[in-house]
């Protein structure tokens, strides 16, 4: 197997691209997918103020370095969520030191928002609490503090790690619910609304899960490798099976499915948004009369 670019020994086969490459020109491959994502979808503008959301994964940490490998400057933000662990490994801990180092290694700014001391509970006291499947009330959390963080420290713009696989996996469930309202909100540019809702942009989506992996270990990035313990009951991981399995006969079935909405149905959906109006209690964005996370909030104090 040899580079397509400089003929030399292979680290990497990408099916999709019918292409394999070097430590060296992976990484660069890398980086252009993401430049190439942020022109087509012009995410970014010149002089934005971007936040990142960091959970000490693959993902989050190979966009860090590759946006300040572009030149963008990007902070950071980690959100302590109180996760134990398996055995001894006590993965929000592990997940924010993998954070810090790489943000101290690189003096690059990062913040820890604590669930627990800013808002008074850790998602697992939420999931039992509530008798929700942990990732919703994570889910609904993390959308919650990382909109706030942006709008507390003035940003143009939320930058997400969520990959192709995520996004794929993402459309495949609300299309097989046919969720609509859900399916018009899905883009890798979601505009900033006037009542409080900031840009959100994800300038990962050209990369599979596999590829941000390659990437952090070619680059000697070191992250989190351990699955989130809570992970029980996420639909999106057999939806990301499934769609493994579809990947494996047909490569490109992946960035065909998504690609292929975003380029010739989304506008088609894009009426299905609901109206926003402003939370009574907290000033975010909401649908009802109190946001969900002010409604969480409130049922952790009773
Ligand atoms: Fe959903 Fe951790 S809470 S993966
Ligand atoms: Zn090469
Ligand atoms: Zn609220």
């Amino acid at each position: 197997m040899k580079c397509r670019v400089c003929k030399g020994k292979a680290a990497i086969k990408i099916r999709r691209h019918n292409a394999a490459f070097c430590p060296e020109h992976f990484t660069e491959h890398a980086i252009r997918q993401v430049e190439k994502a942020i022109k087509d979808f012009d995410m970014i503008k010149p002089g934005d103020r971007l936040l990142l959301g960091v959970s000490g994964g693959k993902d989050s940490l190979a966009l860090w370095d590759i946006l300040t490998k572009l030149g963008y400057g990007v902070d950071g933000v980690y959100l302590e969520l109180g996760i134990g662990g398996v055995d001894d490994h006590a993965y929000s801990d592990v997940s924010r030191r993998y954070c810090e180092t790489f943000a101290s290694n690189r003096g690059l700014k990062l913040e820890i928002v604590d669930l627990s001391t800013r808002y008074g509970f850790t998602i697992p006291e939420a999931a039992t609490q509530t008798k929700r499947v942990p990732c919703s009330v994570c889910g609904l959390s993390k959308r919650y503090i990382l909109n706030q963080a942006a709008l507390d420290g003035k940003y143009d713009a939320l930058v997400m790690g969520h990959n192709l696989d995520d996004e794929a996996a993402t459309l495949m469930g609300n299309v097989l619910q046919w969720n609509t309202e859900y399916i018009g909100r899905q883009h890798p540019v979601l505009s900033a609304s006037k009542d409080g809702l900031i840009r959100k942009v994800k300038p990962l989506i050209r990369l599979a899960e596999r590829e941000t992996a390659a990437y952090c270990v070619l680059n000697g990035i070191d992250y989190e490798v351990e699955e989130c313990p809570m992970v029980e009951g996420n639909t999106g991981i057999k939806m990301k099976e499934w769609l493994n399995e579809l990947e494996d006969r047909a490569p490109g079935a992946k960035h065909r499915f998504l690609f292929g909405y975003l380029e010739r149905v989304s506008d088609r959906f894009a009426t299905e948004q609901p109206e926003l109006t402003i939370c009574q209690s907290c000033g975010q964005p909401t649908t009802g009369a109190t946001c969900a996370f002010c409604r969480l909030e409130i049922r952790m104090k009773s």
